[in-house]
C-alpha cells in the first residue's frame, strides 16, 4: 500500500512493527477518551470555503524563537523511537531538517543528543525534570554544547498516566520471563523489523541518560528506572533553575489551563505547547485543539503558542492556526511513519502535510500562514 494519508501511515506501522511498539505508539491512557476527543474536535470543526481569491503565492514560512519553518508544523518528541526504526531518531532528524522544520528530541531516546545533532542539525530537546538534579545539570549541558536551538521542557507528567494497551501487550507489568517470550516471539514474527533495528539499530539503550541508570541495560529497565525518577516537587521556581544551566529559549509543553499558561509566562518561558501529551496522561481531559483558544487569548500576546494532539492532515494545521497557534506539533504521525519505512517516509508524510495545507488555504483564500485567525472557520 501506499501512503495517502497521515492515517495510512499508522496501518503500514501496524504491519511491520511488533506489537508491542505499535500499541505503544498507538495507545492513549485508560479509556482514550482524550485521545478520541484530540482527533473528533478538531474533525468536527468546518473551515470556511472562500472562493474566486488570487492565492497564486502562498506563504508557509514562520519564524519563531529564532528559527525559520518552512511551515507551521514540527515533529513532537517522542520516546525511544529508536526502537521504531534503525537509529529512529537520526532519520527523524534528517527528514525533518530537509523538509525545514524542527524536530524535537526526547528525554528519552534511543540515540543520544549528541549522535542526534551529528546529523548536522542540533535538534530541540525536550527534558523531563528527573530526581537527579546533578545529571540533570550535566545533561543540560551537553544540550547546549551540540548547539540546540530551543528547550522544550514537558510538565504534564509527574507520573506516568497508565496505558492499558502497554500491558495487555506484555510491553509494561511483564515479568523477566514473560517478557523475553513475547519478545522473542514479535522478534520471529517480524523479521523486517528484526534485521533492521534488534540486529542492526545496536545499542538499544536510552543514549542520552545512559550513563544514570546504575541497575540494568535494556529498553525496559530504562523505562521502569524514569518511571521511578520523575520529579513530582516540581514547581514553576523549578524554571530558574534550569535557566541556571540553560540560557536559550525555554517552551514548556503540557499546558491545557489558562491560569497554567499565564503562570508560564511569569517564569518566563518563550514559549507553550498546548498539549494533554497525546491523550497518554490525565485521561477526560479536553483536547488540545478545544483549549488552544482560551490559553491563545490569556497569553498569545507574551509567547509563543503551539499546540499538539490530534493533527492529522494539513486541514487539520489550518484550524489550529485559525484557533490561535502559531504553528503545531505532530507525534505519533511521524512515529508511524518512522515505523512504516524510516526516513523516506517521514518526508513523504511531511509532504503530504505540506500539500495539504496548501489546498486548506487557497481553499479559504488564505495566502499567507501567519494572517490565519477565526475567519477561516465556518462557525455559523
Ligand atoms: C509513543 C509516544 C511517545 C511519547 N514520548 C514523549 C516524550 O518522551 N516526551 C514528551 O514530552 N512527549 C512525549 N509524547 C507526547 C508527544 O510529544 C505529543 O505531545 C503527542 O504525541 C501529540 O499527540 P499526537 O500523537 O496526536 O500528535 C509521546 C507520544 C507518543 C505517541
Amino acid at each position: 500500500m501506499k501512503a495517502a494519508s497521515i492515517s495510512d501511515f499508522r496501518e503500514l506501522a501496524r504491519r511491520r512493527l511488533p506489537n508491542i511498539f505499535f500499541e505503544y505508539i498507538d495507545g492513549g491512557s485508560y479509556a482514550e477518551e482524550t485521545l478520541r476527543r484530540n482527533v473528533g474536535d478538531l474533525e468536527a470543526i468546518a473551515l470556511r470555503q472562500l472562493v474566486m481569491r488570487d492565492t497564486t503565492k502562498l506563504d508557509m514560512s514562520v519564524q519563531t524563537l529564532g528559527q525559520t519553518m518552512n511551515m507551521p508544523v514540527g515533529l513532537s518528541p517522542v520516546g525511544m523511537a529508536g526502537m521504531y526504526a534503525r537509529r529512529g531518531e537520526t532519520q527523524a532528524a534528517r527528514a525533518a531538517a530537509k523538509a525545514g522544520v524542527p524536530f524535537c528530541l526526547s528525554t528519552v531516546s534511543v540515540c543520544s543528543i549528541e549522535e542526534v545533532a551529528a546529523t548536522g542539525t542540533p535538534p530541540w530537546f525536550q527534558l523531563y525534570m528527573l530526581k537527579d538534579r546533578g545529571y540533570m545539570r550535566e545533561l543540560l549541558a551537553r544540550v547546549k554544547a551540540v548547539g540546540s536551538p530551543v528547550l522544550v521542557f514537558t510538565v504534564d507528567l509527574p507520573t506516568p498516566g497508565s496505558r492499558y494497551r502497554d500491558i495487555r501487550s506484555g510491553f509494561t507489568g511483564a515479568g523477566k520471563l514473560e517478557a523475553m517470550m513475547v519478545q522473542a516471539w514479535e522478534g520471529v514474527t517480524h523479521p523486517a523489523w528484526t534485521w533492521d533495528v534488534f540486529v542492526n539499530g545496536r545499542p538499544h539503550t536510552l543514549g542520552s541518560v545512559q550513563a544514570a541508570v546504575t541497575e540494568g541495560k535494556r529498553v525496559n529497565d530504562f523505562l521502569s528506572w524514569i518511571g521511578r525518577n520523575f520529579d513530582r516537587s516540581v514547581t514553576w521556581k523549578d524554571l530558574d533553575w534550569v535557566r541556571e544551566t540553560w540560557d536559550g529559549p525555554i517552551v514548556v509543553k503540557g499546558v491545557l489551563d489558562a491560569a497554567d499558561a499565564r503562570d508560564a509566562v511569569k517564569a518566563g518561558a518563550q514559549g507553550l505547547v498546548v498539549s494533554n501529551h497525546g491523550g497518554r496522561q490525565l485521561d477526560g481531559v479536553k483536547s488540545s485543539i478545544s483549549a488552544l483558544p482560551r490559553i491563545a487569548q490569556a497569553v498569545g500576546g507574551d509567547l509563543e503558542v503551539y499546540m499538539d494532539g490530534g493533527v492529522r492532515s494539513g486541514l487539520d494545521v489550518l484550524k489550529a492556526l485559525a484557533l490561535g497557534a502559531k504553528a503545531c506539533f505532530v507525534g505519533r504521525p511521524w512515529a508511524w511513519a518512522l515505523g512504516a519505512g524510516g526516513q523516506p517516509a517521514i518526508e513523504r508524510m511531511l509532504d503530504i502535510l505540506r500539500a495539504e495545507l496548501a489546498v486548506a488555504m487557497i481553499l479559504t483564500g488564505c495566502t499567507d500562514v501567519r494572517d490565519a485567525g477565526r475567519s477561516l472557520l465556518d462557525e455559523g
